[in-house]
């Protein structure tokens, strides 16, 4: 008789444990994957990625239609209308398409899908609903969820997060978002383009924490324009709901007079903290760091023996293809082989219109390593781009003054979040700028750009 009833026990089913499950199986371990959610995908495909960017499509289509820029084209129409419970019924296809995808991977791959919510008795030992399992490696695979904003209660009608704002049943009138980072910034894109107005209230002096400093500024001009009120360096010190409308305090963050904001909706997006409540850490002895978070080495070993972690879970950002990543390289690490993710190169995207998407280093963190060349091009000056009016942004590329060797490229363009592998590709493979420079991009794409900015990386751009 077996030792253990599985080989790999992961628990938590969205995109890292999802695919780590997967590889494990293909690996020939014998596998389950504990989830507590109705449907498998975790956070990503039922109420992240995926309904974010179903929304951010439809919006912009309807936007585009709205606003008259296709009028501009040539392409004229009247009776322009919003059905939003079509919008969001073509949103729930795409979810269910997918989270049943999941669900037909793990029975092609047969990996055993225990439900329910999955609790340590010991470090090979798991309670998942009534069932007791023991597995000789447990990948802990949680996830991560809202953080909370301190004397503020999601009611997810009036007060709602990034779930709650998913679903709304009407555009609001005006919508207050807390927290200018990735969430407030591509679901007010949301509510903005179906008609609502939309105020971001951001602690810090820029959006987009984390980014590079030009790139957050520029962000910030653009959001401007299309019609978002920032409030930069402003704290809110209270919401007050009643009879359905919020009333939202603000005041400088360094401190000041305060103000209100009258909203039917606020979106709270300040930040999301890791899954670990409830999963008896304890009965294994298993200590968080002081960020909430599970510590792992490179091959996402925990503290305890046989226990592993990885995604939102675990230090880094909280971004489903990290996740994915570390899936994958934790079941190659079980199976004995060597699983490996660069962290060094992990792009990331807003989705917002237009993208704004980097990977590696920011200018900043780079000048603070040493000496760099940085080039630059202006979407303005990129053919496809001015032939189909889409001129805002720019590429940046970061190069060692002395290697050449790229550190880190940033994009601001309609199509950013696709032109960024290329760039993650080059570093990946530890290329130059030069590199890049002397590569043949097709013509005319907005890639082009990058070559460009590496061209300017040397100095001798060729259409600037
Ligand atoms: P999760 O996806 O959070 O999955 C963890 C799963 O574990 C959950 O299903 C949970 O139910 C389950 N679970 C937790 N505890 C237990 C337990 N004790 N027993 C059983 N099951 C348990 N990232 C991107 O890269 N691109 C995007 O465009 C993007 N958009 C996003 C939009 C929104 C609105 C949000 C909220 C997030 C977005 N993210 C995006 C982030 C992305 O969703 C996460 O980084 C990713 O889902 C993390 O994957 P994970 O596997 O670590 O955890
Ligand atoms: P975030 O960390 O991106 O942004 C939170 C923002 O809230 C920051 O700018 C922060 O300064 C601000 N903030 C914090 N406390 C505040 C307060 N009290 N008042 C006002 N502002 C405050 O977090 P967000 O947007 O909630 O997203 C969570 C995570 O989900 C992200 O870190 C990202 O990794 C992931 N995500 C990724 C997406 C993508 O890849 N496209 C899309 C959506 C989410």
């Amino acid at each position: 008789m077996a030792e253990y009833d599985f080989d790999v026990l992961v628990i938590g089913a969205g995109p890292g444990g999802y695919v780590a499950a997967i590889r494990a199986a293909q690996l020939g371990l014998k596998t389950a994957c504990a989830e507590s959610r109705e449907t498998l995908g975790g956070t990503c495909l039922n109420v992240g990625c995926i309904p974010s960017k179903a929304l951010l499509n439809a919006s912009e289509k309807f936007d585009e239609a709205m606003s008259g820029v296709l009028a501009k084209h040539g392409v004229k129409f009247s009776g322009v209308e919003l059905d939003l419970s079509a919008m969001m019924a073509d949103k729930d296809k795409a979810v269910t398409g997918l989270t049943g995808g999941i669900e037909f991977l793990f029975k092609k791959n047969k990996v055993e899908w225990l439900k329910g919510l999955a609790t340590f008795q010991d470090a090979h030992t798991v309670q998942v609903g009534d069932r007791t399992v023991n597995a000789k490696n447990i990948v802990i695979a949680t996830g991560s969820s809202v953080t909370p904003l301190p004397g503020v209660t999601i009611d997810q009608k009036v007060v709602v997060d990034s779930t709650g704002a998913l679903t709304l049943e009407k555009v609001p009138e005006h919508l207050v978002v807390i927290g200018g980072g990735v969430i407030g910034l591509e679901l007010g894109s949301v509510w903005k383009r179906l008609g609502a107005k939309v105020t971001v209230v951001e602690y810090l002096d820029q959006l987009l924490p984390g980014m590079d400093g030009e790139v957050r500024k520029e962000a910030a001009k653009i959001f401007k324009k299309q019609g978002m009120d920032l409030k930069l360096s402003t704290k809110v010190t209270g919401v007050a709901v009643d009879g359905g409308r919020a009333t939202v305090t603000v005041e400088p963050a360094a401190g000041g007079a305060a103000e209100t904001l009258q909203a039917d909706a606020v979106l709270v997006a300040i930040g999301r903290r890791p899954n670990t409540e409830g999963l008896g850490l304890d009965k294994i002895g298993l200590q968080l760091n002081q960020r909430g978070q599970i510590e792992t080495d490179h091959d996402f070993r925990t503290a305890v023996d046989g226990v592993w972690a990885i995604g939102d879970v675990i230090p880094g950002p909280m971004l489903a293809h990290k996740a994915e990543d570390e899936g994958v390289a934790v079941a190659e690490n079980i199976a004995g082989l060597t699983g490996i993710v660069n962290h060094d190169v992990i792009p990331g995207v807003v989705y917002t219109h237009p993208e704004i998407a980097g990977v590696g280093l920011t200018e900043e963190q780079a000048k603070e390593r040493g000496e760099i060349k940085v080039g630059k091009f202006p979407m303005m000056a990129n053919s496809r781009a001015k032939a189909i009016d889409d001129t805002a942004g720019f590429v940046k590329v970061i190069a060692d003054a002395k290697s050449d060797r790229v550190l880190g490229v940033w994009i601001i363009t309609s199509v950013a979040g696709t032109m960024i592998a290329q760039a993650a590709q080059a570093m990946e493979f530890g290329a130059t700028s030069e590199d890049i420079a002397y590569t043949c991009h097709a013509h005319p794409t907005h890639s082009e750009a990058i070559k460009e900015a590496a061209m300017a990386v040397q100095g001798k751009p060729i259409h600037m």
